[in-house]
Formats: structure tokens, sequence, C-alpha cells
């Protein structure tokens, strides 16, 4: 099937749902999503969106405390335009029907999470992900210019390489012209032409074993930028939750919001015993990398699987208001957090660096946009500040709709792209071969590319992905595709990105810390040492 659409929307999560919204007013748009379109990391977003909106919050401080969390490898001018036009997009939300909690005077009801200074954080009670995804969604089946495609996962990114032009990384002019896309249902791959494309295709979790983001956080998007020879940067940094509920046999891991120890809740070990001032003065509420790698190294220490999150002394009445999400699921494996410490270990959880895009969410292939977690804008730097990742997606949407509808009239459809070509394939009959690798993978991931890193570590992953990479591109040259198997091949282009930056990265910054790069401010801890008994 052969398609032509104006805008091209991969991912029907908070980036591709707020910019199709948009993108409607001047085009049609056609929205293709991997699974269901509810099903992306967005739904299961709990803390909320970060905004200033009332003193004593000021932009400075909000744009202070990004920089900070980033450990200063942010781009300035990015933190501070996405700060100061966060009020609007926020409003943009409420607009389309998006609730935030309101205390009874009617302001909003703001919660506060590790490395702010604020309360600043909108929330919909512990379920912020779950009202934006729903509304978002409810508007854009609603409006009669978009074209919602479940259940079709794009396979690769339509460029010059398909008219048989060799291509590379420093090919002026490089552009995209669409997609090819696997419709799962009829099992056929089809040609998707758009003017403009935007990839909304989330992160990548799933390159680690325990993660706290759905199975459809395989990398696609950055995989399929990364191949048709687009830029991709910061993949060092991978930002490691610190309170993943402990419950090692569920997938993807709960994650117990960081709102919970901005409303008072205590990081302990197994004794009862307070530890995260041995770490930072800010305590429970210090920037992520850092309790997350506190933590880890608590655990490592004790040999204990997990540490404890402490909310017995909040009152209850006002817990259970706030954080319904995080007391049923607790509720249903054993544990009342009124009465009873939650079990926590850190869990992969954001990737900071992605696709490369400028101001207007550009990719450097033209006519090709990212937002959402799929791209590097430049607003995290070294290590993202807790509910600045919405924020992020509504922003670059936003900026990335206005750039391209005054662009768009001068674009044309380029009909010389063929049709998918899969002759010489054949369907592949074991499909152990995928799930082993997938296993191989994230085994890999886990052990050398954690939270702690060294030269040796990383330098034994890319060894063993070298072997995955071989066998899994050796399957796809003569399968029929399907999508696990594009999905593995995803995870090994993203795997190997993220260990040939953190290769590159000769310095302990933000997420990315190793002991062979010890930080001069981290002097006062000694971090426990593993590295040469790997
Ligand atoms: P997603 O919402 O993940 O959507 C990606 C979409 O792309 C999906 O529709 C998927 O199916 C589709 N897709 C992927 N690959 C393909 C393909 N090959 N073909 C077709 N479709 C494809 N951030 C905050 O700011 N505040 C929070 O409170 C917060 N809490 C979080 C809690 C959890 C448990 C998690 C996992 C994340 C949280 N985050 C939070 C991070 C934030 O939710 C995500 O970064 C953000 O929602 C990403 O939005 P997105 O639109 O970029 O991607
Ligand atoms: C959380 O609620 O702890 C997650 C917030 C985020 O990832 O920004």
């Amino acid at each position: 099937m052969r398609k032509h659409v104006d805008f091209l929307v991969i991912g029907s999560g908070i980036a591709g749902l707020s910019f199709a919204l948009k993108a409607a007013s001047k085009g049609r748009v056609c929205i293709v999503t991997k699974g269901s379109a509810e099903e992306t990391a967005t739904k299961y977003a709990q803390g909320g969106i970060a905004a200033v909106t009332y003193n004593p919050d000021t932009y400075e401080k909000h744009i202070k405390d990004t920089l900070v969390a980033g450990d200063e490898l942010n781009d300035e001018k990015i933190v501070r335009l996405t700060i100061t036009e966060a009020p609007e997009r926020v409003n943009e939300l409420v607009d389309w029907g998006v609730e935030f909690d309101k205390t009874e005077s009617g302001r909003y009801d703001l919660a506060r999470e590790g490395g702010h200074s604020e309360f600043r954080v909108l929330h919909y009670k512990d379920q912020s992900g779950l009202e934006i995804e729903r509304t978002l969604l409810r508007q854009a089946r609603e409006n009669p210019n978009i074209e919602i495609l479940e259940n079709h996962f794009t396979v690769d990114i339509l460029t010059q390489h398909h008219l048989g032009m060799e291509v590379n990384r420093s090919t002026p002019d490089l552009n995209c012209f669409g997609a090819y896309v696997l419709d799962k249902v009829n099992n056929r791959i089809d040609t998707i032409l758009a003017k403009v494309t935007l990839m909304a295709t989330g992160g990548a979790g799933n390159v680690y074993a325990t993660t706290t983001n759905p199975p459809i956080a395989t990398g696609d998007g950055i995989a399929m930028v990364h191949r048709a020879k687009g830029i991709v940067e910061k993949m060092e940094f991978i930002q490691f939750h610190p309170t993943a509920l402990y419950n090692p046999s569920e997938k993807p891991a709960f994650l117990i919001t960081e709102a919970l120890r901005g409303f008072g809740a205590i990081l302990k070990d197994r004794k009862g015993a307070e530890f995260m001032h041995k770490y930072d003065s800010r305590l429970s509420l210090a920037p992520r990398d850092i309790v997350a790698r506190a933590i880890d190294n608590e655990l490592k220490i004790s040999g204990d699987d997990h540490v404890y999150l402490d909310c017995r002394h909040l009152d209850k009445e006002e817990l259970l208001s706030h954080f319904p999400g995080v007391f049923a699921k607790c509720l249903s494996v054993g544990i009342d957090i009124s009465k009873d410490m939650i079990p926590v270990v850190p869990s992969a959880h954001y990737l900071c660096g992605g696709i490369k895009v400028d101001e207007n969410g550009l990719s450097t292939i033209r006519n090709l946009y990212a937002s959402g977690e799929c791209s590097s804008t430049g607003l995290h730097g070294a290590n993202r500040l807790a509910s600045n990742s919405l924020l992020e997606s509504l922003v670059f949407s936003h900026r990335a709709f206005v750039h391209a509808s005054n662009k768009i009239k001068a674009i044309s459809f380029n009909d010389d792209i063929p049709d998918w070509d899969a002759e010489g394939t054949v369907i592949n009959e074991e499909m152990v071969l995928i799930t082993q690798t997938i296993k191989e993978l994230q085994a890999i991931m886990d052990s050398y590319v954690g939270i702690v890193r060294s030269n040796l570590r990383l330098q034994r992953a890319a060894d063993r992905l070298a072997i995955l990479r071989r066998e899994t591109e050796d399957l796809y040259k003569r399968s029929v595709i399907i999508e696990k198997l594009c999905e593995v091949r995803n995870l090994i282009t993203v795997a190997g990105q993220i260990i040939r930056m953190a290769q590159e990265r000769k310095e302990s910054r933000g997420l990315h810390f190793s002991i062979d790069y010890p930080k001069p401010s981290d002097k006062g801890v000694v971090y426990f040492d593993l590295g040469n008994e790997l």
C-alpha cells in the first residue's frame, strides 16, 4: 500500500499527539504507532510536569535547578527557552482538557521532586501521564484531519539512500521522504510518503533487563535515524530512577514516584537507618544520578538486594489521597505503605540523549523532526531534572509544528521512492534466535554499562555486543521482516551507541560515572569498586 500525507507522526505519546493536534490545522496527519495507541511511556508517568506557576518560584530558579541537575552540560539557551515557554504549553494542555490537581483555594497543588528547589510539579494524583495520554488521544481521535494507524511498526525512514544514492553522515541535504511501515495485522510493508515527518518514538529502557519503561521502549526512532545517517548524541547519559519497587518477577518495574520523597518519604537501609547524609546534603531529594549511585553503593557494600523507602511517619489520609496508585500497587503485593517500608531499587528509566535536534526540533536530516524522549535537545545535559521530560516534549513538539508549518507549502512528495523489496527473504522459523539475543543484550548492559562503569567493563560490553550485532544483521538480511527482529536490531544499535559514547567520555559527569575518572567533587565518598573483578 502507498499513501501520501502532509505530516507523518511516528509515535502516539505526548510528543506525537501534541504535535499532531496542532499540525492537523495545516494539513492531513497520519499517526503510526506500533501497538495500541495508548501504550506509551507517557501513560505511565506519575510525578507530573514541571513549570513555574506561582511565587516564590521563578524561571531563574527552575533554570538553575535544571543546569545543576544536568551537571552544567546542558545548552543554556535551550534550558531558558524551554522553561520560559512552559506555562504557555501547560495552559494548552489544560485547554485540551487535562486536569491537574488543585488545592481548596483553587491553586495548583504543586509537588516537589529530586533536584527541585521549589514545589513546581503539576500533577494529577500519581497518574499524571495517564490523564495526559487519554485526554490527548481523545482529542486526536475526534479530529477529522488525524488518522491513527495502530499496530503499525515503522521499519525505516526514507531518504536518498532509497533512490540508490550512497549517503553518509556528511552528505549535504539529506532529506526525509516518509517511512516504510509494517502493517502488523496484514503482514505487509507500506510506503508512507510525507512532506514532514516527526519522530516521536520515545526511549530505549529495554536495552536493560530492569526498567520502568513499557515494552514499546526499544529505541526504534534513534536506531532508524542513525541508520539513515542522521546524528545521534549524548547516549551515554542513561538515567536510572532511584526508586522502582523491588519485585524481581515484574516487568516493567513499577515506579515509586519521586514525588513521594518530595512529600517526605525517606530512603533507609535494611536496619532502618537513613543513609543519604553520607552522599549529599539534599538527602533523599538530591538529583537522581546522585541518589541512584548512592543506593547502588549501599547495596554493593551491604550485599542486599534493595533498600527501603519509609513513608510510615506521613499522614495516612494525605498519603492515600496523593498517591492512590502507589498505595494500591504496593497493597497488591502485600505492602501497606502506611505500615511497611517499601523495598526499592534503581531501575533504567530515561534516555537523556538521542536524535540531535536544533531549537526547532529539526534533526540533521531535512524535513525530519524529533521530539520527546527519542530526541536530544540540550535541555537535560548529563542528567535530567525530574518532570522536565513531559515538558520538553510539549515545548519541542510545538516548536517543530511552528517551524514545519511555515515550510510545508514548499515541500513536495517524492514519488520516485520504490516500494519495499522483500525478494530473497524467508520466514524465520526460530524465534529463539531473537528472544535469546535480547536476553544476552540486556545481561551485557546490566553487567557492564550500568550506574557505575569502567573502561574494562565498557570494552567487554563492546566486544560481546559485536557478536550479537553480526549474528542479528545476518538474520535480518535473510528474514521476512517481523517486529521483534526489528526491535532487537534497534536495541543493538542503541546499545552500541551508548557504549561507544560512554567510552569516548573520559570523565565522570552526571549520569555517566566511571571509576577510572573519579569526580573531584566525589572525593569525600568512596564508591565501592568492583571494576577489577569483572
Ligand atoms: P512515548 O510516550 O514513550 O511514546 C512513544 C510512542 O512511539 C509509542 O506510541 C510507541 O508505540 C511509538 N513507537 C515506538 N517505536 C515505534 C515504531 N518503530 N513504529 C511506530 N511507533 C513506534 N517524565 C516526566 O516529565 N514526569 C513524570 O512524572 C514521568 N514519570 C515517568 C514514569 C515512568 C514509569 C516512566 C517510564 C517515565 C516517566 N517519565 C516522566 C518520562 C516520560 O514519561 C517520557 O519521557 C515521555 O512520556 C516520553 O514521551 P514520548 O512521546 O517521547 O514517548
Ligand atoms: C517520578 O514520578 O518519580 C518520575 C518523574 C520523572 O521521571 O520525571
